[in-house]
């Protein structure tokens, strides 16, 4: 893709213009976004970059893991591999209203980010990657410039506090784009082409109560649901599908036995850019099948319900 390639010449050229021999360190969420915008400044400074992923245990299946061996072992990018599971559920611990979650997971993020930071000795640059829709919404959300629907998790502040500029390549794409530049850099199109995952994680996925339990549970069906929509080659149609589990138990019967277990609700969007959404039209079939899945493989959920609200009026995210 020829102007694909052309914008990837551009960035690293303005890339090298800004940073000059500075350092950088970009936080790695685990993300899509933020994956390109390290793998494209690397090509531009190499080793003046530092990537710092500050791992909150709240991620996917698997995906912690695949992040770090993509940087570590793939693209030999330095990399700060920060475990802080129990930081974060520890703080979570008994937290149960949507706005106290996505604040202590943001701040808490930064302050863990900013102390490795200070380790690394500082920095000149923080990179971030900021796509044009994140430009908008922080301005106007859904709701209009005077109501916060969410408050969106980012490093916000950061830059000011450790006196650091901005370093955002990817500020005026969509996120197609960014896809096709990844995809451009090198990055595997299984890794690109990832439903996008918000920062704050699963705890906004567990309304009620964040624990690691929970956690572990989710992560099982929201796999298995993954699972069943690669099989059906359904994944690059959909913009974004995952799992909750919710905070209600109710009563379901196993073999010759009463089970009163949590229940588990399936969501899968289509969207342009998150900012307006449809319901993902599942065959009954799918829907039955994925269900019958996680009541079996996954302990502690007996009940599976799909959510059929386009946004608006819902949001995508549960919290
Ligand atoms: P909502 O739930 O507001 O989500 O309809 C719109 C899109 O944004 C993602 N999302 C987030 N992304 N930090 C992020 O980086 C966040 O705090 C956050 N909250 C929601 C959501 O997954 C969807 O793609």
């Amino acid at each position: 893709n020829w102007s694909m390639a052309g914008f990837r010449a551009a960035k690293i050229a303005e890339i090298r213009e800004q940073v000059g021999d500075g350092k950088v360190i970009c936080g790695l969420s685990g993300g899509v976004d933020s994956a390109v915008a390290a793998v494209l400044i690397h090509e531009a400074i190499g080793d003046q970059l530092t990537c710092v992923f500050v791992d909150h245990g709240l991620m996917r299946l698997g995906e912690a893991e695949q992040v770090v061996s993509l940087f570590r072992e793939h693209y030999h990018i330095p990399l700060v591999h920060v475990e802080a599971e129990a930081l974060f559920l520890g703080g979570l611990a008994g937290v149960t209203d949507p706005e106290a979650k996505r604040k202590f997971v943001g701040k808490t993020f930064i302050e863990v980010f900013e102390a490795e930071a200070k380790k690394l000795g500082g920095a000149d640059f923080l990179a971030q990657g900021t796509l044009y829709p994140d430009v908008i919404e922080s301005v106007s959300f859904t709701g209009g410039p005077s109501v916060t629907i969410k408050s969106h998790h980012n490093v916000g502040g950061l830059p000011e506090r450790m006196n650091m500029k901005l370093v955002e390549p990817l500020r005026e794409l969509f996120k197609d784009e960014v896809r096709r530049l990844g995809v451009e850099l090198g990055l595997p199109p299984a890794f690109v082409g990832r439903h996008p995952f918000p920062g704050p994680g699963l705890a906004i996925r567990i309304p009620g109560e964040v624990t690691k339990e929970a956690c572990d549970t989710l992560r099982k069906a929201d796999a298995i649901y993954l699972d069943e929509i690669r099989k059906a080659g359904l994944y690059d149609e959909i913009w974004q599908a995952f799992a909750v589990l919710l905070p209600v138990r109710t009563v379901g019967v196993m073999g010759d036995g009463r089970t009163y277990d949590r229940v588990c609700g399936l969501r899968a969007v289509t969207s342009v850019d998150g900012m307006t959404a449809d319901v993902y039209p599942f065959e009954a079939s799918f829907l039955t099948r994925t269900a019958t899945r996680i009541v079996n493989e996954v302990k502690g959920i007996n009940r599976v319900v799909y959510d059929y609200t386009s946004k608006p009026p819902g949001t995508i995210e549960w919290e």
